[in-house]
């Protein structure tokens, strides 16, 4: 099962902050979806709470939790993330899109072959929650498209795609 990450960081790898995003880029939003449309994406279960308990269309969601109990419309909750490798593959999937958030990145990065990433370049100081350092030695940029700020998306980004050395 390849994996591949999908997630938007700023300089100072930022991802959060009280269960929300810092910013909303709406490039990158549809990036998000050209990347993950049809497939399965997993996610931790206070990404998807993020999302206001509401799946992703066109995806199988599916979310991470250590609870038995916990469940809501449209999502395939599992337990652990051979659970959802196992999902995926008995579905006839060869690829699963790891949306995050931290808790879920900090397990799972040393098993993706690729990163998807949007850098936000910004810094911001009071967030709460982190991507892992993206170590150079680990990792090599194949691709890398810059976008400069405009009325609707706040910050300088690009995107860039990682793939494991
Ligand atoms: N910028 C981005 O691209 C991006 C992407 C995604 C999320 N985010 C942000 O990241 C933040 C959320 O991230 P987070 O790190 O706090 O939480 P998270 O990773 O979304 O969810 C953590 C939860 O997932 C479950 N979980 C994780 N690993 C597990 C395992 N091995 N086995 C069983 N359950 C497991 C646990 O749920 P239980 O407590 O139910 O057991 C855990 O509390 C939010 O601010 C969100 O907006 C940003």
């Amino acid at each position: 099962m390849i994996k591949s990450i999908v997630v938007a960081a700023s300089e100072n790898n930022a991802i959060g902050k009280n269960n929300q995003l810092l910013w909303h880029l709406p490039n990158d939003l549809k990036f998000l979806k050209n990347k993950t449309w049809g497939l399965p994406v997993l996610m931790g279960r206070k990404s998807f709470e993020s999302l206001g308990n509401k799946p992703l269309k066109g995806r199988i969601n599916i979310v991470i939790s250590s609870s038995k109990f916990f469940k809501a419309d449209g999502i395939v909750v599992v337990n652990s993330f051979r659970d959802a490798d196992f999902f995926s593959k008995s579905n006839d999937y060869n690829e699963m899109m790891i949306l995050g958030g931290a808790h879920v990145y900090e397990q799972i990065m040393n098993d993706c072959e690729n990163i998807y990433l949007t850098r936000v370049h910004h810094v911001f100081e009071d967030a709460d929650t982190f991507f892992p350092n993206l170590d150079e030695k680990k990792w090599k940029q194949v691709w890398n498209e810059d976008h400069t700020a405009d009325e609707k998306h706040a910050y300088d980004y690009s995107f860039q795609h990682w793939v494991r050395k």
